[in-house]
């Protein structure tokens, strides 16, 4: 079938979803819904069979709702309506929550039901369950929607709330009042429930050592303890706050004042010097993380949104060697549990005063640790991938002796849509090894997502499994146990082929060419990456939908390379 996404952007949803579908023949052309008119002249150019629309943020214009099915993928069980659907479930503790496929009408949110799959709730923050659970029942219910759709004859369910079924109710968008914290009142769950009802947008708004700000990324701590409110320790840029019962951990602040920055940074940075009396200590959350069991190292790297900066790797590089150390054999790169990695950490790059200078130093401690996991003859590595994985994170990824991920896991290889960044972290060497030089050509060029299974066909990834990170963890343990007896082999044939490639080409070589083209985007006359960074990270809104994404607007055809 024809069909077009109309999308406010092609996000880690979205990006599963189209995967699904051209996975099973389905032609997807996507627009992003920026006017009434772009979406009008979208459909009347692709003539699609069905319209899916898996994230979007206002209503769909009435000409075309009326002239062709369009399945709204709405994030709440059945009869829930409105702007807020995660927040509100986050906020009431609800212990099921769900994803509805209903079909766009002139209420919003109160159009018939194609489908509808459930989840129970797990203490997580509104993207991490929108990027885990969320996606999964919303694959499972789009899925089930465009079967019926195909089959035809179907005649969606309308939304009637007599029916046992249908719990959900209308709710209003969540106001700041809503989830205001209390510190005095409020104990660690739910000041850690009203943060994360919040978090990635718009966070929680409250007052921080006197600056007006808003919050994200908060854990809680069980060792510290303080007065309820107060700042009592900060740790590698995240601030520890003492609450009635405990404390947290809040990881990153936004300032509230339109001045610049107005962008998530690590907490400790906002607050500057305004840190000058707070103790620095550890606490029991920690971003890096070692455990080991039955002789394999576990090393967990919890970073927020995968972004990497240069602290990040140095600290990593640093557990990594400490983990090489250990009398273990093989070694596992869990990642966090969101995402593995997205790369080099463009939000502190656009703070920097020198952005230029902040970009070379995160490449190159990238690059450290890239060549450091290459390096190692050691251990065996595994890079087990429970979240996505990102650009340069993707290529971190490759570095390992085994890459395996979870089954939903979404990629993207590729770092041209940054402002045509040429990329680094050996990408030129690991990515042709693993598929060859023709479709390293293909899956950098095209820009496009990749998911597990696809990536496991392309020899892109050697595995997939585990439909939930349950079973994905679960797995991984048995993967890195069953391994343990052939370690000496395996690192015998990995010291005789690294030896070999060296001599074909050294590594310092594949560096130093990637970094000259990295210098030309950091450094060259050519400002395209400053320009699509300052865009990413300021979230500017798009201006039209990119060629690539956009069958529809292609002069000459529909089709796309085929990977
Ligand atoms: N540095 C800083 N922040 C990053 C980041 C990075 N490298 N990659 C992602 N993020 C942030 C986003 O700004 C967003 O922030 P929010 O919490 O304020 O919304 C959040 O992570 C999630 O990203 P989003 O784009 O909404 O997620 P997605 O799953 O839809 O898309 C990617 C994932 C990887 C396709 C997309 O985030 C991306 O293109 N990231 C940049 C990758 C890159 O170019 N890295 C630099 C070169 S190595």
């Amino acid at each position: 079938m024809k069909i077009l996404f109309l999308t406010h952007a092609f996000n880690s949803l979205s990006q599963r979803l189209y995967l699904e579908l051209t996975g099973r023949g389905h032609e997807v052309s996507i627009e992003f819904d920026i006017s009434d008119a772009v979406a009008l002249e979208a459909v009347a150019m692709h003539r699609p069979d069905l319209i899916v629309a898996p994230f979007l943020k206002r209503a769909i214009h009435e000409k075309i709702w009326r002239e062709q099915v369009c399945l709204i993928v709405h994030p709440g069980i059945r009869g829930d309506r409105g702007p807020s659907a995660l927040d509100w479930a986050i906020l009431n503790d609800e212990q099921e929550w769900g994803v509805t496929v209903l079909q766009a009408a002139a209420e919003m949110d109160a159009g018939s039901i194609w489908a509808s799959a459930n989840f129970p709730m797990r203490a997580a923050s509104k993207s991490s369950l929108y990027r885990d659970e969320v996606t999964e029942a919303a694959t499972t219910a789009v899925l089930e929607a465009v079967g019926k759709f195909e089959v035809g004859n179907f005649m969606p369910e309308p939304l009637d709330y007599a029916q046992p079924d249908v719990r959900g109710q209308w709710r209003p968008a969540v106001r700041q009042e809503d989830r205001a914290i209390d510190w005095l009142r409020d104990n660690t769950a739910t000041v850690l429930r009203k943060i994360r009802s919040a978090d990635g947008f718009p966070g929680v708004l409250d007052e921080v050592l006197g600056e007006a700000c808003y919050l994200y990324n908060a854990h809680s701590e069980t060792g510290l303890r303080g007065v309820p409110g107060e700042v009592i320790a900060h740790c590698n840029g995240n601030i520890c706050r003492a609450t009635v019962d405990g404390a947290v951990w809040i990881g990153h602040l936004k300032m509230k004042q339109e001045r610049e920055p107005p962008f998530k940074l690590p907490a400790a940075m906002v607050l500057g010097k305004k840190l000058a009396g707070v103790t620095e200590a550890e606490g029991s959350w920690r971003d890096i993380r070692y455990e080991e069991k039955n002789g394999v190292g576990y090393l967990h790297f919890e970073f927020y949104n995968g972004a990497m900066s240069t602290a990040q790797c140095e600290r990593l590089l640093q557990a990594y060697r400490e983990a090489t150390r250990r009398d273990t054999k093989v070694i596992v790169l869990a990642g966090g549990a969101d995402f593995w990695s997205n790369g080099i950490h463009l939000n502190l790059i656009e703070a920097a005063d020198s952005p230029a200078d902040e970009s070379w130093r995160n490449i190159n401690a990238m690059n450290d640790l890239v060549l450091a996991i290459l390096a190692t003859d050691s251990h065996l590595i595994i890079a087990a991938l429970q979240g996505n994985a990102g650009a340069g994170g993707v290529f971190l990824a490759l570095a390992a002796d085994r890459v395996v991920a979870r089954k939903g896991v979404v990629l993207n290889p590729h770092y041209k849509a940054m402002g045509n960044l040429y990329g680094s972290e050996y990408w030129t060497y690991l990515l042709p090894r693993r598929v060859g030089a023709e479709r390293a050509g293909e899956i950098t060029g095209n820009r496009l997502p990749v998911g597990a299974t696809q990536a496991k066909q392309l020899g892109l990834i050697d595995d997939c499994f585990g439909s939930d990170a349950a079973g994905f963890r679960c797995g991984v343990e048995v993967l890195a146990e069953s391994l343990l007896a052939d370690v000496p082999t395996l690192l015998a044939k990995k010291r005789a082929e690294r030896c070999l490639d060296e001599q074909k080409k050294p590594l310092s070589v594949y560096r130093a060419e990637e970094l000259a083209q990295m210098k030309r985007n950091f450094y060259g006359f050519d400002p395209s990456y400053h320009v699509a960074r300052y865009n990413f990270v300021h979230k500017v809104p798009h201006s039209r939908t990119p060629r690539h994404l956009a069958l529809h607007r292609r002069i000459g055809g529909n089709r796309r390379s085929q990977i």
